[in-house]
């Protein structure tokens, strides 16, 4: 695939472009020369920066079909990504979780289900590239992948090359049967083969925070769980959340702290409780997977992963990772993430049971006193300026928020609001 194709729908598509062709050209030089980075995670830091600038976003099989996988998903589901705009907002990745492979051959590559791909991996990849798509897959850096199908153990290298030989533009990596390894090592290992493999990959850490990636991860792979697995559940959310936000410090471009997959749409949570999750998500600058049937959204689910003004805080270039900077005790957060404009994006965020008050002054989010433009990115509308000089409490701006609900705004300084 060209690299066009891979940026056909980017938001900063020229950029990228550069970037890609630089880390093409990294990938496929003829052996070393002196502008070769030398293995180590500083060298390692360039390729990551350039597959993942902003957080990825696609989609992926496993919170809502398991291990029930088939071509005819994939084909469906690439399908539905072109036709509802989820491929226009952003969502570019179309990631096969586990199941797909079956054993391995006895020259050692690893074998896809051909009841299920009969058609094999390669065409499947050309089918969704032919979308304007990437591919992904998934595999385990132990002997056997969670639902128990072939590992990555002793085959990083052929398994690299055979996925480049598809066409595989994003790998998850999983983390079971592993407990007597060591996580830099062998994701290092994976990253490395990978990159012997010509093509650039982007690498999903998941070791579910068992061996504090944040710390390591970044120039190894592109993003790194933090947590166990995600539930379709306002309590899976809340506590993702909380053990998500304590290593913002660790993301940034080329490198994302991932507290799983979306549930968005599955049918366990209220509308409000799926709008925060986005919401939250988007303010921690996740990964955006989405992992609902997109061949079947109802107007509410695609209401909320195709809310390009929300997406845009996800999306954004500085990749700061949003904190929170009030917590009032009583069911009330208030998070900002400061945008490569200069502008604040805040999210108050009711985890109790009744509708809430919250406020924020500009003094709490870094704004100067004075006039600020405020935008609310749920109700797409502009609500005018709002002025705090900071002299006065009852100049804060104040919302009211439903229970497990969100009020998401996006506040920019009057000088900077053009
Ligand atoms: C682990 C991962 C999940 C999923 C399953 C597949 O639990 O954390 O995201 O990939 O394995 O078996």
């Amino acid at each position: 695939m060209t690299i066009t194709a891979h940026l056909r729908k980017g938001p900063a598509a020229a950029a990228l472009a550069a970037l890609f062709a630089v880390s093409v050209l990294a990938a496929c030089g003829s052996g070393k020369t002196a502008k070769e980075p030398a293995a180590g995670p500083a060298a390692a830091a360039a390729p990551a920066a350039v597959l993942a600038p902003v957080p990825p976003m696609g989609f992926n099989t496993w919170n809502k079909f398991g291990c029930n996988v088939d071509e005819k998903l994939i084909r469906e589901t690439a399908d539905a990504m072109v036709e509802t705009g989820m491929l226009d907002a952003g969502y570019r990745y179309l990631v096969i979780d586990d199941c797909w492979q079956v054993e391995r051959g006895a020259d050692g590559r690893i074998i896809a289900d051909p009841q299920r791909f009969p058609a094999g991996m390669k065409a499947l990849a050309d089918y969704v590239h032919g979308k304007g798509l990437l591919f992904g897959i998934y595999s385990d850096i132990g002997p056997k992948t969670c639902a128990g199908r072939p590992g990555a153990a002793g085959f990083f290298d052929i398994d690299a090359a055979t996925y480049a030989e598809w066409g595989v533009d994003y790998i998850k990596v999983d983390w079971c049967h592993c407990d007597d390894l060591d996580a830099p090592t062998e994701y290092a290992k994976f990253r490395d083969a990978l990159r012997g493999s010509g093509r650039p990959i982007v690498l999903s850490i998941c070791e579910w925070g068992r061996n504090d990636p944040w710390k390591w991860a970044k120039g190894v792979g592109q993003l790194w769980r933090t947590t166990a697995d995600i539930g379709d559940s306002w309590d899976s959310v809340v506590w993702i959340v909380g053990a998500n936000s304590r290593h913002a410090d660790a993301a940034g471009p080329g490198g994302w702290n991932d507290p799983d997959m979306l549930e968005v749409g599955n049918g366990g949570m209220t509308f409000d409780e799926y709008k925060t999750h986005f919401s939250l998500w988007a303010i921690m600058a996740a990964p955006l997977m989405a992992g609902n049937d997109l061949r079947a959204m109802t107007e509410e689910t695609k209401s909320i992963l195709l809310n390009k003004e929300v997406i845009a805080v996800d999306q954004d270039p500085l990749g700061a990772q949003g904190r929170v900077v009030i917590e009032r005790g009583y069911g009330g957060q208030v998070w900002m993430k400061p945008m490569a404009d200069g502008s604040r994006v805040v999210a108050f965020v009711n985890y109790s049971k009744g509708e809430l008050d919250q406020y924020v002054r500009w003094s709490q989010i870094g704004l100067p006193p004075g006039p600020a433009k405020v935008r609310d990115l749920w109700a797409h509308k502009d609500l005018g300026i709002h002025t705090d000089t900071g002299r006065h409490y009852n100049e804060r701006f104040q919302v009211k928020v439903p229970s497990h609900g969100v009020v998401m705004v996006r506040i920019w300084p009057v000088e900077a609001a053009k």
